[in-house]
């Protein structure tokens, strides 16, 4: 048998007594520091939405269910039997988190379908995939979003973080009003963030062209838009047993901060991952407000408001000015509107060239066109 060297010795000779540290305020102090630290800790996550109903036959989409809070929204819509719509712009995280969401929930019914916010053709193509399969639309979940990420157009000609956050879901949500409102009683949940109380929308250079762009402006214009919006279209669908709330997740340690160094430089990521993992909540946390917007009874007549932390708060004032609501309604029209009936066109070469090969293919396009101009012009008299 080996035996213990001297310094081994000494270690065992001058350990503490453990009756004596029993005996003492350690444990206590311990006890006491722990406690206090979890009851922070759970303080920060948020309160959870505990009840909440089943929903067998109904039909959910919600957008951005790649990662973070949206795939946890999935997640929770699933397991309560919904068919679930993850609508999602990368095909292959898509199809990996609706495989995660039916093995998890062992609900076949979840699907994946690809929708880019930052492409009217891609959510033109979206709605009509949807419409062709389903024949109801009981919640819509307008969860995806992007901050702060470097300056850039899309392929539609607006900012990325405007269009993203808050045009592409606008554009997303009238065109499946229709469907929403057959399917009434349904719910529109819209997403924006506490920066939207620092935002301002300036109507006349939405995509900072006359003035320097700044990531973080450009953040809060677009969830401010979103707050205003949806006040907007509560008021235009007060009628209609649809309701649409808009909801802020709080601060939640997902891939939303990707652009930010704080996650992009690796040794400070590795640094403060401890401190953000205490102090940030979790994306199942950030995904209590829609569930609980989506599926509570209490919140089943609800429309026009905005919650954080499952309960009302109060907003940006600029997003209750029913001006700037209807300036920013019009002028979303008006550039949906363009985009869509580009959509309809092709470019120009494109319909130059089918001009002179085909009549026939021009007068079709002429019809579409037209078609796509009297259902927005019908959208802006029917508000
Ligand atoms: N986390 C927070 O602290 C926080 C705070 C306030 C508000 N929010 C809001 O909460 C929502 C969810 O964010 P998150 O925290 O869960 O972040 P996340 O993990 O980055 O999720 C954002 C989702 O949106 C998708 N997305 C981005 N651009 C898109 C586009 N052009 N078309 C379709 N989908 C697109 C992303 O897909 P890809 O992976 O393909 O990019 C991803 O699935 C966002 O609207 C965000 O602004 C978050």
């Amino acid at each position: 048998m080996a035996h213990r060297s001297k310094a081994m010795d000494d270690f065992f000779a001058n350990m503490p007594n453990p009756d004596a540290i029993f005996q003492s305020w350690w444990p206590w102090i311990f006890a006491f520091g722990s406690g206090s630290l979890y009851g922070v800790r759970q303080w920060l996550r948020g309160p959870k939405c505990t009840g909440g109903n089943k929903l067998h036959n109904k039909v959910v989409i919600v957008t951005g269910a790649s990662s973070g809070i949206g795939k946890e929204i999935a997640l929770n819509f699933a397991n309560r039997g919904g068919k679930i719509i993850m609508a999602c712009r990368d095909e292959t995280q898509g199809k990996l988190a609706a495989e995660d969401v039916r093995k998890e929930t062992e609900n076949m019914d979840v699907y994946f379908s690809k929708l880019d916010l930052n492409s009217f053709k891609s959510i033109k193509d979206f709605v009509e995939r949807f419409k062709k399969k389903e024949k109801r639309l009981d919640i819509l979940v307008n969860n995806a979003g992007v901050m702060m990420c470097p300056e850039g157009k899309t392929e539609d000609g607006f900012d990325i973080q405007f269009q993203t956050n808050y045009l592409g879901p606008f554009y997303l949500t009238e065109l499946l009003l229709d469907i929403l409102k057959e399917s009434a009683p349904s719910r529109i949940i819209n997403t924006t963030a506490a920066a939207h109380n620092l935002g301002d929308i300036d109507l006349e250079d939405i995509n900072f062209e006359n003035r320097d762009y700044n990531a973080g402006e450009s953040y809060s214009q677009s969830k401010l838009a979103v707050v205003a919006h949806t006040f907007h279209l509560a008021e235009r669908l007060k009628d209609s047993k649809v309701t649409c709330n808009v909801i802020s997740p709080g601060i939640c340690n997902t891939n939303i901060y990707r652009y930010l160094p704080l996650k992009q430089k690796k040794f400070i990521r590795i640094s403060f991952a401890p401190f953000m993992w205490f102090l940030m909540k979790t994306a199942e946390d950030g995904a209590q407000l829609s569930v609980y917007c989506g599926t509570t009874s209490e919140m089943a007549e609800v429309t026009g408001k905005h919650f954080k932390d499952c309960k009302e708060e109060k907003v940006n004032e600029k997003a209750n000015d029913k001006l700037l609501q209807e300036q920013l309604y019009q002028a979303s029209l008006k550039w949906t509107k363009s985009a869509a009936a580009a959509i309809e066109g092709g470019d120009d070469s494109q319909t130059n060239s089918s001009d002179k090969k085909d009549e026939d293919n021009e007068k079709k396009v002429t019809r579409r066109k037209e078609k796509v101009v009297q259902s927005v012009m019908e959208r802006v008299s029917l508000s």
